[in-house]
């Protein structure tokens, strides 16, 4: 039974910043090192260039998950069983959910994404492509509380948050949110998440330093978003990008860094930058598999399936509380 999917023009907004993003900028910005949440890459030309990241040759989470869901998919099918809603969190520009809707069949899509204008544009495009699936956006920000449309049935829900978006949580936070999700399920539900597996330092740090620097505009774009919900003046001219593998935290570190002494101002501050100082970015954690299976089981998801790719490089998990 498929469920209209007319009319439904608008995302529910689901208080996207419950916290002031510029309260929670500044106070970024006011702190010694300084940094900005990576959920300020994303307003909608950061998010389009996210997309172009996810093909370059440098960048391999993508297309390394994409070939696992690809081999794997009768067997992610087989052990997901019965799949009612499919909800997926930081949804982006949905390709990844289309191939698993057609794969599911599931009678409802919740793509969940912090930017409300690209996700609105990718699901006119989902919607065109599978027309008979209901699709029911929620913008959203995952750091704050999960709120689905009310009219989504508790059971038969399956999370499925791909693309090792996990790994830009620290570990606590990423804990936090696993806790969050399993609240959203039944005990039928699932969660089908993944992640990026330690591997060799140099394929790590060519991945976010590609040659064609679609990484280095992603990051510098996060300054531009800043100057439009802070009022700032940054300039892309005085920063650059910067991304290394930290083995003490087993992560890919993004900063902004001064090329120049700056000054950057805003309404009613300003922060002083020496040459060479830092803004931090991101964090992008790269996990063992034991590790992350036992961060799912003590957050409330026991059961996991674990599909990897033939070079160790990636992982898809199957979780159950
Ligand atoms: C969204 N997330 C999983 C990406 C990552 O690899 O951590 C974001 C990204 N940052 C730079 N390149 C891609």
């Amino acid at each position: 039974m498929f469920e209209s999917t007319q009319p439904m023009p608008d995302a529910v907004v689901s208080d996207i910043y419950a916290v002031s993003a510029s309260d929670e900028i500044i106070q970024g910005l006011s702190t010694h090192p300084a940094y900005i949440s990576p959920k300020f890459f994303y307003d909608a030309h950061g998010s389009a260039l996210f997309a172009q990241i996810t093909s370059l040759p440098e960048y391999y989470p993508t297309r390394t998950e994409n070939a696992i869901m690809a081999i794997q998919g009768e067997a992610i099918k087989r052990e997901a069983g019965v799949v009612s809603s499919l909800i997926e969190l930081g949804a982006g520009n949905c390709r990844k959910a289309q191939a698993l809707c057609a794969l599911l069949q599931p009678q409802r899509f919740v793509p969940l994404d912090i930017s409300e204008e690209y996700l609105l544009e990718a699901t006119s495009d989902f919607r065109e492509k599978l027309p008979g699936l209901a699709v029911y956006p929620v913008a959203c920000d995952l750091t704050q509380a999960i709120v689905l449309p009310a009219h989504i049935p508790p059971e038969g829900r399956l999370v499925f948050y791909p693309g090792s978006s996990i790994g830009n949580f620290d570990p606590a936070h990423a804990a936090d949110l696993l806790r969050r999700v399993r609240d959203l399920l039944d005990d039928d539900g699932a969660l089908l998440i993944g992640f990026d597996l330690v591997k060799q330092v140099d394929v790590l740090e060519a991945a976010y330093n590609d040659a064609a620097g679609v990484t280095a505009a992603f990051n510098l774009n996060m300054l531009q978003h800043v100057n439009a919900i802070i009022g700032s003046d940054f300039s892309d001219d005085d920063w650059r990008h910067v991304a290394f593998f930290n083995p003490v935290h087993s992560r890919i570190e993004m900063h902004l860094e001064s090329v120049a002494e700056t000054l950057v101002s805003w309404s009613d501050g300003e922060r002083h930058f020496a040459a060479g100082e830092r803004i931090h970015s991101e964090n992008s954690y790269k996990y063992r598999t034991h590790d992350f299976v036992n961060l799912l089981a003590a957050n409330g998801f026991s059961r996991s399936t674990v599909w990897t790719d033939a070079q160790g490089w990636f992982a898809i998990v199957l979780a159950r509380p």
